[in-house]
Order: structure tokens, then C-alpha cells, then sequence
């Protein structure tokens, strides 16, 4: 059975006095979660935080972005190893906001999946359609090539230290989400896909849904097959909601 797991994607939000209340608050209300791994991706400036936070108990956390390159003349750039002395346990690459306000290809995406690995980060690779490419039936076509470039550079056995995302561009932060059989659909194509590279990679391999989950809408979404947990971005930020969530995933 996958282990589930629930993800918040802080965005460009947080504070610390905010971010105090928000983690204690999730530490208590998912205590003693069942087959359900909870986290936290939060802007860098918080790891250090956040680590003093959550050290020693059953929340993880992670980052939302890294360099591709190990060190260097990059200004404004964090390595995967500058993660790792902040105990990081997860790093989003691939989100579609890099990808489309950032300019990441993926290419790039490819090249940061591997520099989390090599660093022992476990990368959560987001990978999702637009709106257009959906309405013009190409949805599998751009998702497939997505997958393909990353399993192309770095091979697909590494794919078991990682985590996918789905997430059509369409549903983030939109209020939209994907139906609960649009989102099987696609996580039913893609462990289809990485299983014509490795059956047992593909049976293990954790597919998360983001896009506007909420507490209302987490269960039906949880309870599909090929759905293995969240990327949460909006819902993260309100205690309740994410709790809610979090607590969704475990039935
Ligand atoms: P959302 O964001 O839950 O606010 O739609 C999800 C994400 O961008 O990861």
C-alpha cells in the first residue's frame, strides 16, 4: 500500500509569528494520523524556523524551488545543499508557476529533480496541463512529455525517491477543480507511463493531486485509486482547512 501523503505549498506567504500558530496548530491536530505523511514547503527564509518548529515530530518539511547548479556566482540562488543543512526532507521542482513566470523548462526541471536527489532531497515533480492544452485534447501529450524529460535525463529507477504532483494548471488557485475522475484519469496515465519504463516504480510511485483541494472536496478526491495525497496551496495556510486535509488522506 503507498504511504499517502499531504504537502503544503506555502507560495510567497508566511510570517513568523503567523507561521508559529499555523504549525503548532497542525502538529496538534494531526497528531496520531494514520498511513498519511504530512509537510510543509515554505519560502526560505522560515526553514530555519520551521525546523525548530516541527523537529521531532510527525510533520516534515521541504522548499518550494532550488538551483540547479551545486554553488557558484548566482545571485538571489539556493543549492539542494544549502536544504539539507536545514534538514529539509522535500523540494518541489516543476511547479507550474516556475515553470511559466520563471521561464523553467523542462529541461531545467529535469536538471533540478536530479540536484534534489543527488543531495538526498526527495523531489516532488509537478507536472500539469493548461487550460488550452485540455480544451484541445492534449492534456497526455504534454504531461507524457513532461514525465519523459525527467525520466529521460535521470533515469527511471530514481523515480522511486520521489513524489509526483498533477496539477493542471487550470485548477490552481483558480477555485476550479479538477473532477475526481479528470484527476484519476490523468494519475491512471501517468503510472501507466512510468510503468512502461518500471512496473514496480509505477506501483509504488506516490501521485499527489493539487489544485484547489479543500477540506470539502479532499475526500472524494483521497478516495480514488491513483490518488495518493495532495499538493495543497491556498487551503496550507488556514490551519483547519489543512488539518482537515491532512485527516482526509488517511481513510
Ligand atoms: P492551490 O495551489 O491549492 O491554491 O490551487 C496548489 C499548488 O499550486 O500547488
Amino acid at each position: 500500500m503507498r504511504l499517502k501523503l499531504v504537502a503544503g505549498n506555502w507560495k510567497m506567504h508566511g510570517g513568523i509569528e503567523q507561521n508559529r500558530n499555523l504549525l503548532n496548530r497542525i502538529v496538534v491536530g494531526t497528531v496520531g494520523i494514520q498511513n498519511t505523511a504530512c509537510a510543509v514547503c515554505v519560502p526560505y527564509p522560515y526553514l530555519s524556523q520551521v525546523q525548530s518548529l516541527l523537529k521531532n515530530t510527525h510533520v516534515s518539511w521541504g522548499a518550494q524551488n532550488i538551483s540547479q547548479h551545486d554553488k557558484g556566482a548566482y545571485t538571489g540562488e539556493v543549492s539542494a545543499a544549502m536544504l539539507t543543512d536545514f534538514c529539509c526532507y522535500y523540494v518541489i521542482v516543476g511547479h507550474s508557476e516556475r515553470r511559466t513566470l520563471y521561464g523553467e523548462d523542462s529541461r531545467t526541471v529535469s536538471i533540478k529533480f536530479k540536484a534534489a536527489q543527488d543531495a538526498g532531497l526527495v523531489p516532488i515533480l509537478c507536472v500539469g496541463e493548461t487550460l488550452d492544452q485540455r480544451e484541445t485534447s492534449i492534456t497526455e501529450q504534454v504531461v507524457g512529455e513532461q514525465l519523459d524529460t525527467v525520466i529521460g535525463l535521470v533515469g527511471v529507477d530514481v523515480m522511486a525517491r520521489s513524489v509526483l504532483a498533477y496539477e493542471p494548471i487550470w485548477a490552481i488557485g483558480t477555485g476550479k477543480t479538477a473532477t475526481p475522475q479528470q484527476a484519476q484519469d490523468v494519475h491512471v496515465f501517468i503510472r501507466n507511463k512510468v510503468a512502461s519504463y518500471n512496473i514496480k516504480v509505477a506501483t509504488d510511485l506516490r501521485i499527489l493531486y493539487g489544485g484547489s483541494v479543500k477540506a470539502s472536496n479532499a475526500v472524494e478526491l483521497f478516495t480514488m485509486p491513483d490518488i495518493d495525497g495532495g499538493l495543497i496551496g491556498g487551503a496550507s495556510l488556514v490551519a483547519d482547512e489543512f488539518i482537515s486535509i491532512c485527516l482526509a488522506a488517511q481513510n
